[in-house]
């Protein structure tokens, strides 16, 4: 029998179902609430609203756990790659040998792009954000490649688009620079094939480095999905209108650009060079982040899920430590972020809130150190998080409960009032003055 909750409300109680997860995780069905009572329930940011069920990711933001179908996170970043993460998540499992190197015949089989695109590229203005460009090229897509509702495989489509996007990534940072466009190469893994399409040129041959391709691996992986959050709830809410793949996509890209999301890695670099160029002191920028009259925030700090430390902040930490190390770079950045988070974990308000790093706190570190554009690190972010869009827009899409998304409101304007008519509203302000 399932369990209920019971509410009382207008001095009559209401059954309503609870549903628990695999985790133990509690959910008070309240589906039939406005049918049964006539009331809405009001949760401002969905903090406390669950929009569907999940098979793909499983997150405990209290004890710091992230797992993608069942795989804690930190197995996946030390021994799989980005490419069979990405298939585990689409496919829900992992895959066989023989299937690993079909995806990858796959994923060089469509990874170029249709010529005519790069007029598209080069028609943006200089300057242009890559994300407002990534975001526009996905939504084409579907003119390029029109995707048909009635295509029946549609990993073929995922494939397609997993590696499309690497290479349109590349591609544009090459235009925006006035260099030569560099093609992917079939002998190159998925994250060989990005490096070496972003740095080869005619002058300089790029030469791969196993160390750097493992840590952009890592770097994607940590990325691949996030359950319901920001982005991923974009994708999901406009896709239930049943638009296409692409615009779906082009959703969660857009969504994702903001500073208090994926744009948040681009925001603690620029944050932590401003620390440095200005002089400024840990103890005046933290001062900042508590003003409640200030809107600063200490950007790669805090989450709305985890209220412990994030476990992708902790493997990109040592990653960043690893990355300069090899490389030999001395990055001023490391030691004031590693500065910055000794006094904030230290402090009271910071440890009142539950204010940890996120994996964006050292993310843009190890990016950095790759050579990537501080531009470009939504951009990558993007990148790693679309096995995951794909994976919950294809779980929404066959969800046999699923509807369109369509919140409600509680109405707090104008009660009913009367229209009036243009020459009697300025009759009566001129009267009035
Ligand atoms: N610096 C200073 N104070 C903060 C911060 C911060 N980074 N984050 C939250 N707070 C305070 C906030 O002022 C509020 O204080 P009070 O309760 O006294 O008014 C309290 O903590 C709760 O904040 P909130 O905004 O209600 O929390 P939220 O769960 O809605 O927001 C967040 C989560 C990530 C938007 C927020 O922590 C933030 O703005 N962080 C900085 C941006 C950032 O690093 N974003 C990347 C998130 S990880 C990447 C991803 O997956 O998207």
């Amino acid at each position: 029998m399932t369990e209920t909750a019971k509410l009382i409300i207008d001095g009559k109680t209401v059954e309503l179902p609870i549903i628990i997860g695999t985790e133990g995780e509690k959910a008070i069905d309240i589906s039939s609430l406005r049918q049964q009572t006539g009331y809405i329930t009001m949760d401002v940011g969905f903090g406390n609203t669950g929009s569907c069920k999940s098979k793909i990711t499983f997150m405990d933001g209290e004890k710091g756990i992230l797992r993608y179908r069942g795989i804690p996170v930190e197995q996946l970043a030390e021994k799989a790659t980005f490419r069979e993460t990405a298939f585990l998540l689409l496919n829900g499992r992992l895959p066989t040998l023989d299937e690993i190197t079909q995806f990858s015949v796959m994923l060089n089989d469509h990874s170029m792009i249709h010529e005519d695109m790069q007029v598209f590229f080069s028609s943006f203005p200089r300057g242009s954000h890559p994300m407002n460009i990534l975001a526009a090229m996905v939504n084409a897509l579907n003119s390029f490649y029109p995707y048909l509702q009635d295509e029946t495989d549609i990993n073929f489509i995922f494939t397609r688009l997993l590696s499309k996007v690497r290479t349109m990534s590349a591609m544009s940072h090459k235009i925006s620079r006035g260099h030569k466009v560099v093609y992917p190469k079939a002998d190159l893994s998925y994250c060989a094939n990005f490096l070496n399409m972003m740095f080869d040129s005619p002058v300089k041959p790029y030469r791969i480095d196993n160390d750097i391709v493992k840590a952009l691996n890592v770097f994607w992986i940590l990325h691949a999905d996030h359950e319901q959050n920001c982005s991923t709830s974009a994708v999901r809410v406009v896709g239930s209108g049943k638009v296409n793949l692409y615009a779906a996509i082009s959703a969660g890209i857009s969504a994702l650009w903001g500073p208090l999301h994926g744009g948040a890695n681009q925001a603690v670099i620029e944050m932590l060079t401003r620390i440095h160029e200005d002089g400024v002191s840990m103890n005046s920028i933290i001062k900042k982040a508590k003003d409640k009259n200030d809107p600063f925030r200490l950007m790669g700090f805090g989450h709305r899920v985890y209220k412990t430390y994030d476990p992708r902040a902790k493997i990109m930490k040592k990653m960043s430590d690893k990355i300069l190390k090899k490389l030999k770079l001395d990055d001023p950045l490391l030691d004031i972020a590693r500065q910055l988070e000794e006094v904030a974990v230290k402090d009271s308000y910071f440890v009142d809130h539950n204010l940890y790093p996120n994996v964006d706190f050292y993310s843009g570190i190890v990016l950095r150190a790759m050579g990537i554009p501080t531009d470009m690190f939504t951009e990558m972010f993007a990148i790693g998080r679309l096995p995951g869009w794909l994976a919950q827009w294809k779980e929404s899409m066959d969800d046999p409960e699923w509807k369109i998304a369509r919140p409600r409101q509680i109405y707090i304007g104008n009660p009913k009032t009367k229209y009036i008519s243009i020459n009697k509203r300025d009759l009566e302000t001129k009267e009035a003055e």
